[in-house]
């Protein structure tokens, strides 16, 4: 058992967080944050311990939004267990778990828009309208509240990553917006608090997601890009319980799709699949 076992302390208010944050402020310690929705995995504890590492005091938010949520059903679904997340970050280093209730969030309703362009209306932002500026209301609201120094997100969410880069410019806010590798499962799925719901049969089947995309890799070179992305449909597809929503083949700043490899010097793949009624996304770099 470590040192930090003991010291970390789970608060449900703003005020009490601001309380013990403005303690540390004083004392000019950094605050490094890592917003969550719960639901911790090996991918988020990555996260926290890279901002123990890096800072003096880590908060970790714990906090479902409903308005990045367009298919209610989702949100209804969406995993929740305090009491495990906490003992999972328990071990961590941690300094505070924030775990607000909806009020605390939003005493009154969120109206602000965020108008990102064309960063927003492809791929996720268009299979999930209205879910991106949920993100930023929810991320803005948090920053304000939690003022870090650096805040960590995964780049499974790579869009998302994307956007809170470009929310920090528009809001001139001065936060290090840090992102960090996908952990994957040892057979390479990408590591999802959605993961928990899947089937025997459609988690046997999730494995052709990463495996696809690691093979499309590897042939790269050998096809133009409508083929290689018409054949990575196609072999996902193939599995009796996968669905492609989307899959892109982009450039890494704008997100804006390729039609030949020399189109940018930064191509990501990313995909949305249908595992049931789970939806699953992953990315890779080429
Ligand atoms: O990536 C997530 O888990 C969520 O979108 C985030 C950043 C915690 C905002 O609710």
């Amino acid at each position: 058992m470590n040192f930090h076992c003991f010291s970390m302390q789970v608060l449900h208010t703003i005020i009490n967080l601001q309380n013990e944050l403005s303690k540390d402020k004083g004392s000019d310690k950094t605050i490094g944050f890592v917003p969550t929705m719960g639901a911790l995995h090996q991918g988020h504890l990555e996260l926290v311990r890279r901002s123990v590492v890096e800072n003096d005091v880590t908060v970790v938010s714990i906090f479902v939004n409903p308005t990045q949520f367009n298919d209610k059903t989702d949100l209804l679904k969406y995993p929740r267990n305090l009491q495990v997340d906490c003992d999972l970050l328990r071990e961590t280093g941690c300094t505070y778990v924030f775990a607000p209730d909806a009020d605390e969030i939003y005493p009154e309703p969120d109206t602000r828009r965020f108008d990102f362009g064309a960063l927003a209306n492809v791929m996720e932002g268009r299979f999930r309208p209205g879910h991106f500026n949920g993100v930023a209301q929810v991320v803005s609201r948090l920053f304000d509240i939690v003022k870090p120094d650096k805040a960590y997100f995964g780049e499974k969410d790579f869009q998302q990553l994307a956007i809170i880069r470009a929310m920090v410019k528009q809001l001139q806010l001065n936060i290090q917006i840090i992102a960090c590798p996908i952990v994957r499962e040892a057979d390479g799925l990408a590591m999802s608090s959605r993961n928990i719901r899947l089937s025997d049969t459609q988690r046997k089947e999730a494995v052709f997601i990463s495996k696809t995309l690691f093979d499309s890799r590897e042939k790269q070179k050998d096809y133009t890009v409508p083929a290689l992305k018409n054949q990575v449909i196609a072999q996902i597809n193939a599995m009796p319980d996968l669905q492609v929503e989307y899959f892109e083949i982009v450039d890494g700043y704008t997100l804006q799709s390729i039609d030949n490899w020399n189109d940018t010097n930064y191509p990501v793949a990313c995909i949305a699949v249908f595992a049931g009624e789970v939806r699953l996304i992953d990315k890779i770099s080429y």
